[in-house]
């Protein structure tokens, strides 16, 4: 019995939402086969795309590590697994890659086990998951990996993870510049203090964003793509940032921010030749600087 599976890529952060906010994108994304054997243990067959850069140790690999847990949780940890995992997408590029190979893992062992838990239960298996990947468990890529769409981290602990609207018409544009910003150091560097005033700012943005969601405001949502604690520091890991994203408001984003941890950068737009235009902005101007890129809308 095998399956294979896709997960999207995910916008982590969304600008003001750090590590509260994410959203799923339709491409690129990783991909699963998972194989039921009769040999007990977890065992992975083969990485593809991967550079050679992923573990292969079942203890190390976030995918087979999520799986088993999982195995373990539902009592029963000798099932014989085998998985292929196709990566689409480069680690550490601010896409989400962890996140989607493990959420596409934890899926696909569960639908080969008769969806044994309720989608949403998988979700604490996949932030371990990250917490491998990354040191630490954030659910702002595996919640809107897992879930589609808009997905809101309300609470941590206990988790609240809420599903948002997500309105029609709105388009992503998404360009990964060819460096690599580890999750970890990206996650270092940022001040552990924030002043009130700050904060007063962005939980300003956050409500105003999500209400934009909701009402389908492009003009308030665009407001509300803000951010005045994360990328004021992040953006040093991101060459021109502040160009980057003038040319991309210059094509008529919304917003412009960092994706995830970066060095993916992502624009909102109202429609896709605005979002193309903008894709092309940033790739250009990237190039200028001698750093070729990746562009999805
Ligand atoms: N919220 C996380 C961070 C996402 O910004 O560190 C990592 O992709």
């Amino acid at each position: 019995k095998s399956v294979k599976v896709f997960a999207p890529a995910t916008v982590a952060n969304v600008v003001c939402g750090f590590d509260v906010l994410g959203f799923a994108v339709y491409a690129p994304g990783d991909e699963v086969i998972m194989r039921l054997t009769d040999e007990a243990g977890v065992k992975i067959k083969a990485i593809h795309g991967d550079e050679g850069k992923l573990p292969l140790d079942p203890a190390k690999n976030t995918v087979s590590a999520a799986v088993i847990d999982y195995l373990q949780a539902i009592g029963e940890p000798e099932r014989g697994v085998e998985i292929t995992l196709f990566k689409k997408m480069p680690v550490g590029s601010g896409l989400g890659s962890s996140a989607a190979s493990t959420v596409a893992g934890l899926f696909a062992i569960n639908t080969l086990l008769e969806e044994r838990l309720p989608r949403e239960a998988l979700l604490p298996f996949a932030m371990a998951g990250e917490q491998l990947a990354c040191g630490q468990g954030h659910a702002d890529n595996v919640a809107p990996a897992l879930m589609g769409g808009f997905v809101l981290i309300r609470s941590y602990d206990p988790l609240d993870v809420i599903r948002l609207h997500t309105p029609p018409g709105l388009v992503c544009a998404l360009i990964h510049p060819h460096l690599e910003v580890a999750t970890r150091d990206a996650r270092r560097i940022i001040r552990q203090q924030v002043s009130l005033k700050d904060a007063v700012q962005q939980w300003g943005n956050i409500a105003g964003l999500v209400s934009g969601l909701y009402r389908e405001d492009h003009a308030l949502i665009s407001r509300s793509l803000q951010d005045v604690i994360i990328e004021p520091v992040r953006s040093m890991l991101i060459p021109d940032f502040y160009t980057l994203k003038q040319k991309a408001l210059d094509q008529g984003a919304l917003g412009f921010g960092i994706s995830g941890s970066g060095p993916a950068v992502f624009a909102l737009s109202t429609d896709q030749d605005t979002a193309c235009s903008i894709r092309d902005a940033v790739q250009e101007h990237l190039r200028t600087l001698g750093i070729e890129s990746d562009g999805y809308v």
